[in-house]
């Protein structure tokens, strides 16, 4: 089996993610911080094919002019060393207490302009670094109580946000579409746009909605209870799966950004499944957060095992779709006939059967072996087939 991970693979981190000191609501860092040079070195090391980040990650908010601009030039030169790309990157809108309203939603205008500034300034870094995709998380754009906001003027701000960014990208002509990743709670009580499906509707009402698509995270829509494959599955078929957030997650609690399968490892293997056979060749981009009980072997055990884990998932899953006995089993489900139009060329709703003279129960005799269908991917994913 093959599990050694190389950049063909397409892997990426955010900086945040092996870079997370594990500061948790309830207890202070468990690592030392960790070197962005360090984690562009170890991770090229380890076969991935590239890092993501937020503008804090790399260029601590309170850095001067230019200390940004030594900074950029030794990370520069460290992706050159590692060979290294930065696909996609993202704006910190939640960590300063600035936006503890929000950044484009929130109440106060001048830290909405703040916020769009901030964006606006790390764009111009993102185009300069090749990144294709910029991913807006709105962690802080919500709220804890219902008076707080009225959430149809919330979004008219969270249109005009995007609405302005997508002019300044195509003002400066830069080649960037936004990735929105939604997320139904934490840090906020509740926050906008929480599943992929709201999103889906939200970027239709926009400008340029042709620049705006997803970026589905497995443990938040998991969160809210919904099924991710379902959720990747509805992003690919509206052409809008921009970007992709891979991690584990165990049902409805906190967010806990497992590594990728550590959570839902079924729902993990149909996931692969539906990645490698469906059309999406973006980065597959982990964010996840190494345990909190783990020192630095640790993070970098856990960076390896996502990828590991992945290869694996896609070997399994390559074999499923192999297995003649599974082929079988999807004839007899009618997992094909379901691409065949309801109506034929031609057909009219006037072409359909009269109602009475259906035989209902002869239709209904029918199993559609779902259950073999998936005992064969769980014998698969155990190895024992
Ligand atoms: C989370 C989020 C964040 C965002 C990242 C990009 O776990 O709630 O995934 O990690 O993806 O901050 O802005
Ligand atoms: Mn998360
Ligand atoms: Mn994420």
């Amino acid at each position: 089996m093959a599990a050694e991970p190389t950049p063909a693979d397409k892997f990426t981190f955010g900086l945040w993610t092996v870079g997370w000191q594990a500061r948790d609501p309830f207890g202070d860092a468990t690592r030392a911080p960790l070197d962005p040079n360090v984690s562009v070195a170890k991770l090229a090391e380890l076969g991935a094919y590239g890092v993501n980040f937020h503008d804090d990650d790399l260029v601590p908010f309170e850095m001067t002019d230019a200390e940004r601009d030594a900074t950029l030039k030794q990370f520069k030169a460290a992706l050159d060393a590692a060979g290294m790309a930065v696909p996609m990157m993202t704006t910190n809108l939640f960590t300063h207490p600035v936006f503890k309203d929000g950044g484009f939603t929130s109440n106060d205008r001048d830290v909405r302009r703040f916020a769009l500034a901030k964006v606006i300034r790390n764009l111009d870094l993102a185009n300069e670094l090749g990144a294709q995709t910029y991913v807006c998380w709105g962690g802080r754009e919500g709220a804890e109580i219902d008076a707080a906001k009225d959430v149809r003027v919330a979004l008219d701000r969270y249109k005009e946000g995007f609405d302005t960014l997508c002019q300044y990208v195509l003002d400066q002509g830069y080649d960037i579409k936004f990735a929105i990743e939604p997320k139904p709670n934490e840090p906020r009580g509740d926050i906008f746009l929480p599943t992929v499906g709201s999103a889906l509707a939200f970027i239709n009402e926009l400008e340029h909605p042709e620049m705006v698509g997803v970026n589905p995270e497995v443990g938040h829509e998991q969160m809210a209870g919904l099924n991710f494959v379902a959720s990747i599955g509805q992003a690919l078929w509206h052409k809008k799966l921009f970007h992709i957030d891979l991690n584990g997650q165990h049902g409805p609690k906190y967010d806990q950004d497992l590594v990728f399968g550590h959570g839902d490892l079924i729902s993990a293997f149909f996931l692969v499944d539906l990645l490698e056979r469906g059309g999406y060749d973006g980065p597959r981009h982990f964010d996840y957060k190494p345990l909190r009980t783990e020192d630095l072997d640790g993070v970098w055990e856990s960076a390896s095992a996502n990828m590991r884990t992945y290869l694996f998932l896609k070997e399994r899953a390559a074999a499923y779709r192999a297995d003649p006995r599974v082929q079988e089993a999807l004839a007899i489900s009618g997992v094909d006939e379901l691409a065949t139009p309801t109506l034929a060329s031609g057909e009219t709703y006037a072409d359909l059967p009269r109602v009475g003279d259906v035989d209902a129960d002869a239709l209904a005799a029918r199993g559609y072996g779902y259950a073999l269908l998936d005992q064969l991917a769980i014998e698969h994913i155990l190895g024992a087939r």
